[in-house]
């Protein structure tokens, strides 16, 4: 299935979902790509890879863009050409991202067991609202910490910050889809509120930050 999701967020900001049932070749067919990123998509691993990152050039195109208007800095950060911002994210079945004239992050992770082995990698504060009684709602919850950190991260593009002692998420409830965050920099005087939108899609959890409200 091609286009999943496009949803308007605010008057300048867009996010858009791809659906990833196509293989490799009909991804990669009609789809222009810029020699330095046909060289990244050749060393690619695995097929799951190479489909995540041609989706994410369909993502493009339905948004008015084509690879040929996207570029990374050195952090691997992606920009595009007109200055709008964007953010990317793909994970096995779906690859999303989101373009705004502001600041915006994503992130879009299958929900899986393994996030609670890793929880206390990421889990700081947060740790004073978290119920792991119930794993099903355990594992969601930590999915949309967890997606507002990588969105959160993707934001600021700073190696600095630690996901663990750097980033607060707010208490949030799962059925409200929303919520806030602030950052603390421990090695800088860094310090910004965020706000941020989460939607479950099949078993996977998607995250969106912005630094306004909606
Ligand atoms: C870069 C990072 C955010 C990518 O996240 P991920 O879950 O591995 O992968 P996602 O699919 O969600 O995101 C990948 C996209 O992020 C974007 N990205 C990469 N580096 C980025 C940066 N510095 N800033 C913003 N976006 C970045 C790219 O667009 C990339 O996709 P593309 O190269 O195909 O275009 C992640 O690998 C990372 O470095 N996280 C921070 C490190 C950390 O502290 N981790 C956990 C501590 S417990």
């Amino acid at each position: 299935m091609p286009l999943f999701l496009k949803q308007t967020i605010n008057a300048t900001t867009d996010l858009l979902v791809w659906k990833i049932t196509e293989d490799v070749a009909t991804l990669f067919k009609n789809t222009p790509l810029r020699d330095v990123h046909l060289a990244r998509f050749e060393k690619m691993l695995s097929d799951t890879h190479r489909c995540g990152f041609l989706s994410v050039r369909h993502l493009l195109k339905a948004a008015g863009y084509s690879d040929l208007n996207l570029f990374y800095d050195e952090n691997g950060k992606p920009h595009l050409s007109d200055g709008k911002h964007i953010s990317i994210s793909h994970s096995f079945g779906f690859s999303t991202i989101i373009i705004s004239a502001e600041n915006v992050g994503v992130d879009i992770e299958m929900q899986r067991e393994k996030i609670i082995r890793i929880a206390d990698k990421f889990i700081g504060s947060e740790a004073a609202f978290l119920s792991a009684e119930n794993q099903s709602l355990y594992i969601k919850n930590l999915s949309v910490i967890w997606g507002a950190k990588e969105a959160l991260f993707k934001m600021c593009n700073s190696r600095s910050l630690s996901f663990k002692q750097d980033m607060h998420i707010q208490p949030f409830n799962l059925d409200e889809t929303v919520g806030n965050a602030y950052i603390n920099c421990h090695m800088t005087d860094f310090s910004k509120k965020f706000y941020f939108h989460f939607k479950e899609i099949d078993n996977y959890t998607l995250v969106y930050a912005l630094e306004k409200e909606s």
